[in-house]
């Protein structure tokens, strides 16, 4: 089916694409249309986090910004449905075009910048939504949101997601809103992780329910800065760490077309930077705190590969792109 519709897809310009088949998950996801891309695929339960996954390949964040799309991500056989990234208000992103496919090298360039309907209009969705599976919940900080005031944001964001999450992902490694990654750093990352924290146990003591959370971050990290987040991550007791989001690296894709267009690359030539890093990761962590390897994974041999370097459980993005959901059965009939 997706072999049929990818020339057409990939005729248009690359967000026109990705709107169109968004509305068309959209509309379909509840109706007996669904079937067009349900899969069913074999139970292979993993525990991270405290949460039982019914198989360790999930959707990583980004492709459903706004959780609109959360039941058919569900039909197509994944074991968690990241969405997200979202802010506490609504905000445009940046100006289009701001996405670019890379053929050659199986890869996207995107310089999205957070467009999203905002929180309240995601939480809506997700109270829609008929899954009861593994849901993670992204959180940003909206783009005039100074850097100082950084945590509020995601404070406001994770108040409002967590009764509805089954994890929360703070996202401080996208490269498209300015400021962002510095909070992977020094006495920002400090008072970022502290301040989460905090308010974490005084949801969980509220609400009775804990929900764990994880922080994404960014492959363009040195090996000192690996180590210090690594540190940062345990002092602070934080749940998990997904590793990685997109890079800024065009080492891989130099003299293709669109290499040159600002934003994260993502996809096949992030296979082996993103591998490198959560190995890395993982050695510090020593099995302290689980990790969910992203970046680059395209099918059963990357998805071992990450799993040997110390990932708990996967997602995929841009690889989904390309090959559309079989992708899913492929990786799960052989990991
Ligand atoms: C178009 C696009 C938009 C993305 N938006 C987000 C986002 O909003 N939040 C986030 O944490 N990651 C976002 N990502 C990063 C992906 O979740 C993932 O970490 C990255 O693409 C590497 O995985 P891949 O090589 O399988 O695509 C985005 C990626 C793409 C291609």
């Amino acid at each position: 089916m997706y072999s049929l519709l990818r020339p057409i897809l990939f005729s248009l310009d690359a967000e026109t694409a990705h709107d169109v088949s968004l509305s068309a998950l959209k509309n379909t996801q509840r109706t007996p249309l669904k079937a067009l891309y349900a899969q069913s695929v074999s139970d292979k339960p993993v525990e991270v986090m405290g949460l039982t996954f019914p198989n360790p390949l999930g959707l990583a964040a980004g492709l459903d910004k706004n959780g609109e799309c959360i039941d058919a991500f569900a039909a197509m056989g994944f074991g968690f449905i990241e969405v997200g990234t979202v802010t506490p208000k609504p905000q445009p992103g940046n100006d289009k075009p701001r996405l670019f496919r890379l053929p050659e090298a199986n890869a996207i360039i995107n310089r999205m910048g957070f467009n999203n309907k905002g929180v309240d209009y995601l939480v809506e969705q997700v109270k829609k939504a008929h899954y009861k599976g593994i849901l993670g919940i992204n959180i940003g900080k909206n783009k005039t949101t100074p850097e100082e005031q950084a945590l509020e944001d995601y404070l406001i964001c994770l108040r409002k997601v967590y009764p509805y999450a089954s994890y929360i992902t703070v996202n401080i490694s996208s490269p498209n809103t300015p400021g962002l990654r510095d909070l992977q750093h020094g006495d920002a990352l400090q008072t970022l992780l502290t301040g989460l924290k905090q308010a974490q146990s005084e949801l969980a003591e509220k609400s009775g329910r804990y929900v764990p959370i994880a922080v994404k971050i960014a492959p363009d990290l040195d090996d000192n800065e690996i180590a210090q987040m690594a540190d940062a991550l345990m002092a602070s007791k934080m749940d998990g760490v997904i590793a990685t989001n997109t890079t800024l690296d065009r080492a891989l894709v130099e003299g293709l077309e669109h290499a040159d267009e600002a934003g994260g690359l993502s996809g096949q030539p992030l296979t082996e930077k993103s591998d490198q890093v959560l190995h890395k990761l993982a050695r510090h962590l020593d099995g302290k705190l689980p990790i969910i390897g992203v970046g680059g994974i395209d099918g059963p041999q990357a998805a071992r590969q990450r799993m040997d370097s110390g990932a708990n459980l996967l997602q995929v993005y841009s690889a989904f792109i390309y090959q559309g959901p079989s992708l899913i059965t492929k990786i799960l009939k052989h990991i």
